[in-house]
């Protein structure tokens, strides 16, 4: 099902939003080299609670996983990329972290990922992994506009991750959101401009890029849920919800402070 928000439901997207961004950036602040991942989780609970907000992973238990995710936020560490479990590891200069985190409040989810490197060691490969990811997003969202289509958004993502010539995987991608986390349409990271959904003004989408330096081939983690590439390579994933108004697209996951 696709839903399509009344004023009010965006209005509560945007707060939504705005807490998911805020809590993503307060903990990419905080997150540095000997943060264990369950210090993230754990802050990540936390400051959930202390908005009075919901956790759309801690019972999230979906085809895709090994039963309810048990957990706050996803941490992904260089070659995991998508549904990183957290667990007990500490944080090492030059780590690629991903956090993905959504979360709902008063009945309107929102979802967002940033990718960064921990500390003061920075390759420059890992930098433009990161900056791709980045830049796709952007191109999505300038393609998000009433009348546009779905595949209009995936090309321009599709195209950014060409260009920079990594592979693309086409079994996840970004998504609708709204009172749910994840629902229609689907927004595949590649693909056919003029198909698919014809965008209309209060539609969530949740965009997702997301690459493997030198794959396009996922494993599952002995875990059940993580998912990391499988020639061990890194990784990196950035990601956005954005309501879809009269003329274009609004970021609704921007920190505010
Ligand atoms: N937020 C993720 C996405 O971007 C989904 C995470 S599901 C979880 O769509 F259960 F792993 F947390
Ligand atoms: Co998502």
């Amino acid at each position: 099902m696709i839903e399509i928000l009344t004023p009010d439901e965006l209005d509560r997207a945007r707060a939504t939003g705005a807490l998911v961004g805020d809590i993503l950036h307060a903990l990419k602040a905080r997150a540095s080299v000997g943060t264990n991942l369950l210090d993230i989780d754990r802050w990540a609970k936390q400051m959930i609670e202390d908005a009075g907000a919901e956790s759309c992973y801690v019972d999230y238990a979906p085809s895709f996983g090994d039963g309810p995710f048990g957990h706050y936020i996803c941490t992904a560490v260089n070659d995991a990329v998508l549904h990183g479990m957290p667990h007990d590891y500490t944080l090492a200069d030059g780590d690629l972290l991903t956090l993905d985190l959504a979360v709902s409040l008063r009945g309107i989810a929102a979802d967002a990922a940033i990718s960064f490197i921990v500390g003061e060691t920075r390759d420059p490969e890992d930098e433009r992994l990161i900056e791709t990811t980045e830049r796709a997003l952007a191109a999505g969202i300038a393609a998000a506009r009433p009348g546009a289509r779905i595949g209009d958004i995936s090309r321009a993502i599709g195209t950014v991750l060409k260009a920079e010539g990594y592979p693309i995987n086409m079994e996840f991608g970004g998504h609708g959101i709204g009172s749910t986390m994840h629902q229609d349409p689907h927004v595949a990271n590649n693909g056919r401009p003029g198909r698919g959904y014809v965008l209309r003004p209060g539609l969530l989408l949740a965009l997702e890029p997301w690459i493997m330096a030198d794959t396009d081939e996922l494993v599952t983690d002995a875990d059940g849920w993580t998912l990391r590439s499988a020639t061990g390579a890194r990784t990196a994933h950035t990601e956005h919800t954005v309501a879809i108004t009269e003329t274009g697209a609004e970021i609704l996951t921007l920190p505010t402070r």
